[in-house]
């Protein structure tokens, strides 16, 4: 039920390939992609190129995370080198039903992200429109960042509007996942994790997920049990 989704942004380009097989064999159904521009965070990344090179050396959801400016020039070009999911930046986007549309007409699911100080009501109107949210818990633009608390009221709210208008939308959180707190963040509410330094530094890949793994397993338990309880 839980998803794990590895941003290569923290992986070792020299053996990129070699840790992407690893995620997907240890269980992780994403990989994050995260694209950045350089105008509308600090950083610049990667595109199109190293996305069509690694794509068929993988069955994972390609989970492309769009901080670019007006990220509508580009969603074909996305989707064309293998992109399952798009996600863009409400912020950045001049007609955010375009861009949703377009990703939707070329077969792709779309997303819709916030940076931590946009606030949440401001993708209520998209929820009957959108496939996943991707609510921010660091200021975009960098691999590294320490979670920011607030993340998890927002969260919950989210997680509370979705359920309560039966909308079907998963909730993806993304910045300064780890150890420390992957619990916490699936109970507010999380459907999907983004983890980079967590699951490509320190320990191995394998031993990094498979922490993961056991803490997606622990709080569905924890929900059949609770489940049982009121049935
Ligand atoms: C930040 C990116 C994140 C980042 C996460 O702008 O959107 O996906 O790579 O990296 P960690 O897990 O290291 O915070
Ligand atoms: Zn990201």
């Amino acid at each position: 039920m839980y998803i794990l989704a590895p941003s290569l942004l923290a992986a070792d380009f020299k053996i990129l390939g070699q840790q992407i097989e690893e995620t997907e064999r240890m269980g992780a159904e994403y990989l994050h992609i995260d694209v950045m521009d350089g105008t509308f965070v600090p950083s610049i990344s990667f595109g199109m190129p190293v996305i069509q090179s690694i794509r068929d050396i993988s069955g994972q959801f390609f989970d492309v995370h769009l901080m670019i400016t007006d990220p509508i020039r580009y969603i074909k070009e996305f989707a064309e080198c293998g992109a399952d999911g798009i996600t863009f930046h409400l912020e950045a986007a001049k007609d955010p039903d375009a861009v949703i549309s377009l990703i939707h007409e070329l077969g792709l699911k779309a997303g819709m992200s916030i940076r931590p100080g946009t606030p949440l009501e401001a993708v209520y109107p998209y929820l009957d429109r959108v496939e996943m949210v991707l609510i921010m818990s660091v200021e975009p633009g960098f691999g590294g960042q320490t979670f920011m608390p607030e993340a998890y009221g927002r969260i919950s709210r989210l997680r509370r509007q979705i359920d309560g208008n039966g909308y079907r939308v998963r909730i993806e959180v993304d910045g300064g996942i780890g150890k420390k707190n992957v619990r916490e963040v699936i109970a507010a509410g999380a459907d999907i994790c983004v983890a980079g330094s967590a699951v490509f530094k320190k320990r191995s890949i394998s031993e990094n997920i498979s922490y993961f793994m056991k803490a997606f397993e622990e709080q569905e338990k924890k929900l059949e049990s609770s489940f049982q309880t009121i049935y």
